[in-house]
Formats: C-alpha cells, structure tokens, sequence
C-alpha cells in the first residue's frame, strides 16, 4: 500500500521514510499509517535493507494524527495507526528518526520505538492526549514513565504542553540536539554507520535490549487501545477535533457536561 504523502527511498542499506503532507503539517491519515506499516514490513524482508531513518523536513516532523480522521472514527473501527505502532514495535533492524519542528502525539511516541532518536533545536515536542479528551498510545504510558521517570512522564502525558529539544533529551526521549541545517546529513550519518555493521549482531542486541519488557509493551499497546477506541468515539474528544478544525474555542460544556 502506497500513500503520495509517505515518501520512501533506499540509500547505502538505508530505508528514507519522509513523511511530507506539508499543507497539512505533516498530519497522518488512516492511509499514511498503511504505507507506513507497509514500508516497514517491506524492509524486515529486505536484506539490502539493514537500517531505516524515518524523519519530516528541516521545520517540521508531524502534527501527529490526523485530526478529520479522528472525527470520523467509532469506537469499533480498526485503527491503522495501531497496525503501525505494532510494526515499529517488533521491526528487529534499527530505526532512526530525525526530527525537526513539530511533533505532536504520536509524532513523539512513535520515537520510544526508535532506537536513535536526533532533533533540531527547532523541535517542538507534545503529548497533547489529555487536552484531546484521549489516552496515550504506543505504549508510552509504559516506556516514557521507564525513560523519565514518573514525575517528569506525569508532567508531559497530563499536562500535555508542548516541550523543547532539551527537555526531550532530559526525558530521555532524544539522543542529540542538532542545528536544523545538519540534522538530516547527521542523523543519515548514523543510520549509515548502522547499516555498515554486522546485521544479525545489531538485531539480536536490539532484542535482547527490549526482551526484558518485550511482553508489557504488547499488553500496555492493548490496553491503552481499548481505552483510546472508547475515548475516540466521546462527545468531549468529537467536540475539541471539530473545535480545532473549524478553528472555533470549545464549548466546555460538551466537554464537561451542562452542569459545569
Ligand atoms: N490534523 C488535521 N489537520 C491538521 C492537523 C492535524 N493533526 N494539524 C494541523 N492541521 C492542519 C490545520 O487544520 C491547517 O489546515 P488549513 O490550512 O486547511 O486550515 C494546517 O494544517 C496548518 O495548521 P495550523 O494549525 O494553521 O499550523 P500552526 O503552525 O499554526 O500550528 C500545530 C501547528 C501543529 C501546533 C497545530 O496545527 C496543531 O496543534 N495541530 C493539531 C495537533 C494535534 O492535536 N494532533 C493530534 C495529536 S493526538
């Protein structure tokens, strides 16, 4: 499955996936999502493919999930961007991503799943879920929690501001901080250096690394989307996606109820 606004590309024994849908900030679509997990299920068979960068422009990364797409989900239809988020998950060749401007929801949870992670001093990092009326996905009630501890976890999933490069790099969210100008050469640079390794060698330290929380990521990636299909589908989460699109405050009553 292939989606114009996800971009692949193999270079010395690295998948390029770019995400670019720029008039709409980079926002993923049920489509984005499916070629997305299809370009990575096409590289686990690849053998040419040893290492994968996947990455945004120099000013922007992902205004995270597509918030029309949203709207119109219910509680029972399949999500796609959990069929992405098992994939990255599980994807046993390295992942690294290169992330500049923004990146919203699962623009940085997607990142707990990569194994390199470089941003611009430009990055703008959020986990907006709380103020979406929504749940965290991608298991980052569990990995982000793990990386920064829960104070610092609490302070990003249920506060849900937005945060710098620096901050992101103290949760433990991000390997390096690069000028926007080299961040795409640089972190190219380390999934090449990836590439050059001895490929079983680096798979089997990838899943030795996860295989202590292996299982609790699948169940915290369950749970929370059992939660996050019911959240979805809520009068208060339906209200605040038409309030964004039809660029219009929220009425709080249809996020609090009538007695607020
Ligand atoms: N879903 C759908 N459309 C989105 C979007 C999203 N997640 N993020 C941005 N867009 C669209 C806007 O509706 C706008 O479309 P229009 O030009 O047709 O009106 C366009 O992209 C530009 O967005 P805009 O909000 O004007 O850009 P900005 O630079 O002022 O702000 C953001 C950038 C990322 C801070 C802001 O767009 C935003 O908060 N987006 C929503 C993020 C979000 O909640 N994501 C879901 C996380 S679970």
């Amino acid at each position: 499955m292939e989606d114009e606004h996800i971009l692949c590309e193999r270079r010395d024994g690295v998948l390029l996936i770019e995400i670019r849908r720029r008039d709409k900030k980079n926002a993923l679509t049920n489509s984005m999502y499916t070629a997305l997990a299809s370009a990575l299920a096409h590289a686990a068979e690849q053998s040419a493919v040893r290492a994968v960068l996947i990455r945004g422009q120099e000013d922007l990364f992902t205004a995270g999930n597509d918030l029309e797409d949203f709207l119109q989900r219910k509680a029972t239809d399949e999500s796609q961007a959990m069929r992405f988020l098992r994939v990255i998950s599980a994807f046993e060749k390295p992942v690294v991503a290169a992330v500049a401007g923004h990146a919203v929801g699962i623009g940085t949870t997607m990142l707990l799943h990569c194994d390199l992670v470089y941003a611009a001093d430009n990055a703008k990092f959020q986990l907006p879920f709380v103020n979406l009326a929504l749940c965290p996905e991608a298991a980052s009630s569990l990995l982000l929690p793990r990386a920064a501890g829960h104070r610092k976890a609490a302070e990003l999933l249920m506060l849900g501001d937005p945060f710098d490069a620096a901050k992101a790099m103290a949760a433990g969210i991000v390997n390096e901080i690069l000028p926007a100008d080299r961040l795409m050469d640089h972190a190219f640079a380390k999934a090449r250096a990836l590439a050059d390794k001895p490929a079983t060698a680096l798979a089997v330290t990838k899943a030795l690394m996860r295989r202590p929380i292996r299982a609790e990521i699948d169940e915290a990636m369950r749970e929370e989307a059992i939660h996050f299909a019911d959240l979805v589908a809520s009068a208060p989460a339906k209200e605040i996606f038409a309030a964004f699109l039809e660029k219009r405050p929220v009425n709080p009553a249809k996020v609090h109820g009538e007695g607020r």
